[in-house]
Formats: C-alpha cells, structure tokens, sequence
C-alpha cells in the first residue's frame, strides 16, 4: 500500500491542469478550463477542469474525478500504477517498501502481453482470409456470397482462422509469444482442463471459422466472435472469445469503436442482435450500430450507450425468441433512463438480411414506420388480435406496469402512465397503483441484493479498496421523496448525506460547532452510522481524519479515492449545463444551498428512520417466530415504541410517510 503522505505529496505537486493539459488542449474560462473530453467523442468542449479544487469534470459523458482518477480511465491503469505513474513523471520518489513494483509491473505487463498477442491474431487472421489459399478459394467467395466487400473487410479487420487445431499456436509461438500469453488472451484452450497451461495441451480456440475482431472503445482488440460456414457440424455457428483480464464481456459492444463518431453525430443508435447485421448495415451506409454479442444485455452496456446518445433504437428479429430478447433488453435500457425504441423485423429477416435486399432508403423507411415505444410494443404483442379481451388488456397493463416502475424520471413515469391509460381505456389510477408495486417488489429485490452483495464481500474481505461507482443524478429526478424505504436500495440516503457533508463539512452549524463536528456527534451519539458496508467505511474515515486534523473540508474527499468521484461531480463548477445536471442537480443546488442546516437535520433524520424500519423489521421476524405470550407482548411492545419514535421523526420532517 502507498503510504497516504506520499498520495498527498503526488496530489499536489501534479496539478490536474498540468496533467490534463498533457493529453487535451485547455482554454482558460474564469477560474476554470474548458476543454474537449477524451473520454467520449466531444464535438465541443464540455470538460471543465478546476485548479483550485484538484478535479475534472465532464458535462457531457459524466466522467470526472481527480488527477488519479484522470490518469485511470486514460491510460487503464489501477489506483496505485496511477500513482505511480504521476509519482514517477513529477520525480517523487516511492522506496521500494511502500509499493510493490514488481507486482504492478507485473499487472501491467501481463495485460500488455495480453493486448499485443491480440493484436498479432487480428493481423495474422486479416492476412489468412486475404491470402491464404482457404481464405481465397472459400472463405472470402462466401463473404462475397454474403455481399460483404473487401472495404467493409478492410474497415472491420475480418479475418480468417486457423484450420488445423494448433496454427495459431504455433505462429504465436513462432512470433515470440508465451504460451501463458496465447492462453490469457483466450486465443487457445486447454485440452484437458485438469492439465497446465503447457503446449502439449493446448489447441486453437477458433479453428475454421471467419473472424470478427472485438475491439474496446478506444479501439484495442479484446478478443473475437467466429463464425462456421460448414453446414455439417454440430458445432455453435458462433463461438465468442471467453472472459479474458482485458474482456469483460458485459461491458463491452461489438462496433462502437467505429460507430462512435457517427451516434454522436446523428444522437442516435441501432441496436441490433448479431455482428453479421452491424457489419453489413455499415458497408449501407448506416454507421451508427452496434451489437451486444451474446444474449443478455447489461448496466454497464447501456451505461456505455449514454455516453454518445441517450436515444436507442433497437432492431430485432420479429419471431418469438427476437420479441422476447428485445422485451428483455428494454427494461435494462429503461432503467438506464435511455429514450427506447423497438423496431421488430418480419420473420425469417434480420436487418442485415432486409437491408442488402432492399436498399439502405427502404429500410430507413421501415425502421422509422415500424419503431415504436415499449408501451405500443408490448401492448401490440400480448393483445395480438383481441385488442378489447379484458383478461389480455389486464395482462398488457401488468407488463408495462412492470417497464415503467423502472423509468427513474417521474415525469417520464406519469407520461407513460397517460399514454397507457388512454391507449388501454384503463383508469390511470389502477395504473399507478400497480407501478407503485411493482417499484416496491424492485426496491425490495434491491434491498435483497444489496444485502447480499454485501455479505458476500464481507465474506471475502474485499471490502477496502473498493470504489464505489456513485451514480448520483437519478436520485433527484425523484426529488427528495419522503419514504425512508424508497432509497434504501442503493444507499441514496446515506449517499446524500455524504453529499452533505463534503459540500458542507467546514460551514458553521451553530457557534458551537462547524456540520462535520455536528454530523458526527449524531452519528455518533444515536448510533446511525451508514448502514452499507461501503458508506460506513466512508463516514468512519472521515471521522478519523476529523478527530486527527481538526478541520474537514472538500479538498479531504477530493483526494480520497473513495470519494473522490462523487467529490467531483457535487463541487464541479456548473459552466454549462447538461440535461440531467439543470433539471436534477440544479434543484438541489439552488434549494438547498440556503438551507443547508436544515438538509443535514433532514439527511440524519431520514438515516434515523432508514435505522428504525430495519428494526421494525427485525422486531416483526422476532414476533413472527416468539413461542411464549410473554414474548409476543415484550416484541408488540417494543413494535408500538418504535412505532411512535418513528412518527416523531416523520412529524419533523414533515411529511407523511406511507408504509
Ligand atoms: P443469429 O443466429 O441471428 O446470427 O445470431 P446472425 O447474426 O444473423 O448471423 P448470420 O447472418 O447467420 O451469419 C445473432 C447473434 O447471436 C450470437 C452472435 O453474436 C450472433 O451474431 N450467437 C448466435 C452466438 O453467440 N452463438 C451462436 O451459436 C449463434
Ligand atoms: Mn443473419
């Protein structure tokens, strides 16, 4: 572990203007500079870059944080070979005792080894589909067949496999390769899987099969997607790369390296379900694609969407297993706060197969006339033809019921609800009454998970060192609702009032005491620390830190890897506004910037009731188990004291708080 006195010496003496400035053009505004973000495709400048408060801050994709969190994302290095990096570059000796070298060299060697074994597969493969004698009598007459040309080939790298079981393991080897490295980077398997990583059990992952190169946002090769053009296998048609310490598959979408530009640019994208459909819409014309390869569609995929759009369009095929996928994706692209669209293909089409029949105009066409909400979708595929049967219109209003529960916008909510309303001829009242359940069963599902996450992380110790990955804005899109429950999925209690304290730490609470002092004598005193492992720890830091030093102020949260993001998106300066930020943070900003005593009463007292309802809770399990008379009425009796601590609390607040 780097010692922390080493982390400040680095903080500051590498200034993030300094640092920043060495990767993107700055312009001075104010007290601040703008620049192009790098870590999206910035048409103008929407980083801001505070000397003053030691962060950066993009307006646009919401990547921010500080000098370390800069060189992360940048260079894809770990905290500590950041740190390193910058300690390096800015001549501050670390002794060798305090950081292992050898074990960061080693990370960072192993993934560059890694990469470069990838890359050599891409040219190898590229140049076997153009050259070799398979390649030219087989394999690109079939992609010919397919009306793949040789520019789309040249764009996407397509390639050509091995077709004997060890090629790419002896030209790896042959060109200087481990075979540890051939092996990390998911290019061969183990034979016999009891067995080493030795080369006598070891063959080839993809053997004849043309591949798709994988590649990350920034263009790196990850890893690849095979297809077999054989009809007599029982072989998968397509086999993908596995995980691999540079492919996570769950974060990562087939095309959007070269897509990127043109999504931006048209503030638009396709999603579609194979390679075959990205690669072949893009030799039309339309750029703006990509693919999730595989069957499930993640957070973390629709989280990487918002950074170029926030309006997807998704294309699948119009047969049973396409309707179902697509309805699966939309409740995760929802959540993700994304405009959705669904475009269902006929049967027996894909888009690549209906746009080289038709033509690039004709299938603009029919992607604009077809395209509808998920409400019309999912209204369209359980009503079918009984447009008017009770039991089916009751269904279709669960579903979306179900979808819309998800949107975390209120007024996208209410708009849907309207819409569905009128659309079904169902009152709008029972409409939202069933989201309401269905928010709750989520929150419920959530709390469980949560709970779970992290008992499991506690069980594995892997607690420190963990980042959490704050994902602020949501949590005023609700505004500050009044029920104690309602943020307790992902901590947003405990996350505002964080919020409060890095905003606030040093301001006067009374002539007594600054709100740091305050904030954690309550904690302290009521004992309502953070529930969550992860903000427990937090607060318990920054309490140490406090009590050490006397004073507490941004700056701490700044530098503290732990908080350094949520640091840097609450303090950022606001020199332009993006839509989340005006319409969520701006409310809470002008609000409560005023009122900030009364926020941080607010903030513990909502903690106080988060506390209480676990006891609740806890006390109604007790109950439902007790044995004796005495026993019930010891746990009824306790039930009816929290009960009026609770409404005492609730009647300071304010507001009343259903249950
Ligand atoms: P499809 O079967 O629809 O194939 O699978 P396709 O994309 O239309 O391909 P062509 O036109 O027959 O060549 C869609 C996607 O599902 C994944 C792949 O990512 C594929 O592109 N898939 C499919 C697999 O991973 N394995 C398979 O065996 C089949
Ligand atoms: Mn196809």
């Amino acid at each position: 572990m780097i010692p922390q006195a080493i982390i400040d010496k680095v903080f500051d003496v590498a200034l993030i203007e300094e640092v920043v400035g060495e990767y993107v053009t700055l312009k001075r505004s104010g007290a601040n500079y703008k620049g192009l973000c790098p870590f999206h495709d910035d048409k103008s400048p929407s980083m801001s870059v505070s000397p003053s408060k030691g962060i950066f801050k993009c307006f646009s994709c919401q990547q921010g944080g500080n000098v370390f969190q800069f060189i992360m994302e940048h260079e894809g290095l770990s905290y500590p070979l950041a740190i390193k990096h910058l300690a390096d570059k800015y001549n501050i000796l670390i002794e060798e005792e305090d950081i292992n070298v050898d074990e960061l060299a080693a990370e960072s060697r192993i993934k560059d080894g890694v990469y470069s074994c990838l890359e050599f597969a891409k040219n190898h493969f590229y140049e076997r589909l153009n050259e070799s004698q398979d390649g030219k009598v087989i394999y690109k007459p079939y992609l010919t067949e397919r009306g793949i040309n040789q520019q789309t080939i040249d764009k996407f790298s397509i390639g050509l496999s091995g077709t004997s079981r060890t090629h790419l393991l002896d030209e790896g080897l042959k060109n200087g390769y481990t075979v540890q490295q051939l092996y990390d980077a998911g290019l061969v398997k183990k034979i016999d899987e009891d067995q080493g990583v030795l080369e006598g059990n070891l063959r080839d992952t993809f053997i004849e099969r043309i591949v798709f190169p994988i590649y990350s946002v920034s263009g790196k090769v990850l890893g690849f997607g095979g297809r077999i053009i054989k009809k007599d296998t029982k072989a998968p048609k397509y086999l993908n790369s596995p995980e691999t310490v540079v492919y996570e598959k769950r974060k990562q979408l087939y095309g959007l390296s070269i897509s990127k530009n043109e999504i931006r640019k048209v503030d638009q994208v396709f999603l579609v379900e194979g390679y075959m459909d990205v690669v072949s819409l893009n030799q039309s014309g339309v750029e703006n694609v990509v693919a999730a390869s595989g069957t499930a569609f993640t957070e973390e995929q629709a989280r990487l969407i918002k950074r170029f759009t926030h309006n997807i369009t998704m294309l699948f095929d119009g047969d049973v297993a396409g309707v179902n996928a697509s309805i699966k994706h939309v409740r995760t692209l929802l959540s993700a706060d994304l405009n959705v669209r669904i475009a269902l293909f006929p049967a027996d089409e894909d888009p690549d197969s209906f746009i080289q029949k038709k033509g690039t105009a004709e299938f603009q066409k029919y992607v604009s006339e077809k395209a509808q909400n998920f409400v019309q979708l999912i209204a369209e595929v359980t009503l079918g033809e009984n447009k008017h049967d009770p039991i089916k219109k009751a269904e279709a209003a669960r579903k979306i019921a179900e979808n819309i529960a998800v949107l975390p916008d209120p007024l996208k909510r209410a708009a849907f609800i309207n819409e569905t309303a009128t659309f079904l001829e169902i009152p709008e009242r029972i409409l939202i009454d069933e989201v309401n359940k269905f928010k709750l069963d989520n929150r419920k599902q959530k709390e469980r998970d949560t709970r779970r996450e992290e008992r499991q992380s506690e069980q594995q110790g892997i607690s420190d060192g963990l980042v959490p990955d704050f994902d602020y804005s949501p949590d005023f899109s609700e505004g500050f609702t009044p029920d104690a429950l309602e943020k307790d999925a992902k901590n947003y209690q405990e996350m505002d009032l964080l919020v409060s304290l890095i905003l606030y730490a040093d301001r006067e609470f009374d002539e007594e005491q600054n709100i740091a002092e305050y904030m954690f004598k309550e904690l302290e005193e009521s004992e309502i620390w953070p529930v969550s492992e992860e903000y427990a720890q937090i607060f318990k830091d920054a309490y140490e830190y406090f009590q050490e030093h006397k004073v507490l102020n941004e700056l701490y949260f700044i530098r503290n890897l732990a908080t350094s993001k949520l640091a840097a998106e609450v303090v950022s300066p606001k020199y332009k506004l993006s839509h989340g930020w005006e319409e969520n943070f701006e409310k809470f900003v002008k609000t409560d910037e005023d009122n900030y005593k009364h926020k941080v009463v607010e903030n513990l007292n909502y903690l106080k009731l988060k506390h209480i309802d676990i006891l609740m809770l806890e006390n109604q399990e007790s109950l439902k188990s007790a044995e004796t008379d005495e026993d019930i009425l010891i746990y009824q009796h306790v039930h009816t004291n929290l009960q009026e601590m609770r409404k005492k609390i609730t009647d300071k607040i304010g507001t009343v708080i259903l249950r």
